[in-house]
């Protein structure tokens, strides 16, 4: 079994749904840095690693609102920070790296503190990607996910204080952006992942038990 990951894929492949479940069949420690990002704004607070400075929190939330990438450094030094703290876990990256510069860096960090990642990619096409985005719900505390059926400001059914909401970017013009700038900025980036670590392709379209059921058998065949 693979001890650490990278699940890449455009907004709406099912990232976090999928990170949810291999994190518990498979003992990972799940580090999405959209969420981390998203608690940033929401408590106010900087994230570990990246200096709490003037105006940093409310730079994040600006980004974030519209649908572009927060800036590399930022980036690395989050990662670097949550990534390799706990050394005795297998991790399992979902939303790191975007860009060429910030897969560079991956490559670079997992050299000094190894194991080598399997990078698996979460293909959809993209109207079913807009279709997903427009009806999530997110929890505002934990993060879990629901597909459509919560009304806005309805209990999270995975916590106790969380209320489910649309997300600030999950409006379909900020939609369409993060479309756009994962073609052009993270494609790139997974592409440099392949050529130096195993990459697998996994279909993300049919049911979510179907999806983790392949991703499963590519990260452990006895699974
Ligand atoms: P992030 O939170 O990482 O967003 P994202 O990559 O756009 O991905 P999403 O969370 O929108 O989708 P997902 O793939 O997790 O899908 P989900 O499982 O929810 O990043 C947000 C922002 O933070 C970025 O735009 C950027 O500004 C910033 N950021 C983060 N990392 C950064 C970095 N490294 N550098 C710079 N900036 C960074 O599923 C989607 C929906 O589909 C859900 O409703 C779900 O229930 C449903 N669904 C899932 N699977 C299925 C299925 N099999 N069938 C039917 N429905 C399904
Ligand atoms: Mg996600």
């Amino acid at each position: 079994m693979a001890a650490n990951v990278v699940l890449i894929g455009p907004p709406g492949s099912g990232k976090g749904t999928q990170a949810e479940r291999l994190v518990e069949a498979f003992g990972l420690r799940h580090v999405s840095t959209g969420d981390i990002l998203r608690a940033c704004v929401r408590d106010g607070v900087a994230p570990a690693g990246v200096k709490d400075d003037d105006g940093v929190v409310a730079r994040i939330a600006a980004i974030l609102k519209a649908g572009r990438l927060v800036p590399d450094d930022l980036m690395m030094d989050l990662v670097r920070a949550t990534l390799f703290a706990d050394a005795d876990s297998g991790w399992l990256l979902d939303g790191f790296p975007r860009t060429e510069p910030q897969a560079d860096a991956l490559i670079e960090m997992v050299d000094a503190d190894g194991p080598e990642p399997v990078i698996v990619e979460i293909v959809v096409p993209e109207e079913v990607l807009v279709r997903r985005l427009s009806s999530r719900m997110t929890c505002t505390s934990c993060g879990h996910v629901v597909a459509r059926g919560a009304a806005e400001g309805a209990a999270c059914p995975s916590c106790e204080p969380g209320r489910m909401v649309q997300r600030d970017d999950d409006r379909p013009d900020t939609v369409r952006k993060r479309l756009v700038v994962y073609r052009e900025q993270t494609r790139p980036a997974r592409d440099v992942l392949g050529k130096r670590y195993r990459l697998v392709e996994v279909d993300g379209v049919g049911t979510p038990d179907e999806v983790s059921r392949r991703i499963a058998s590519v990260l452990d065949p006895a699974h």
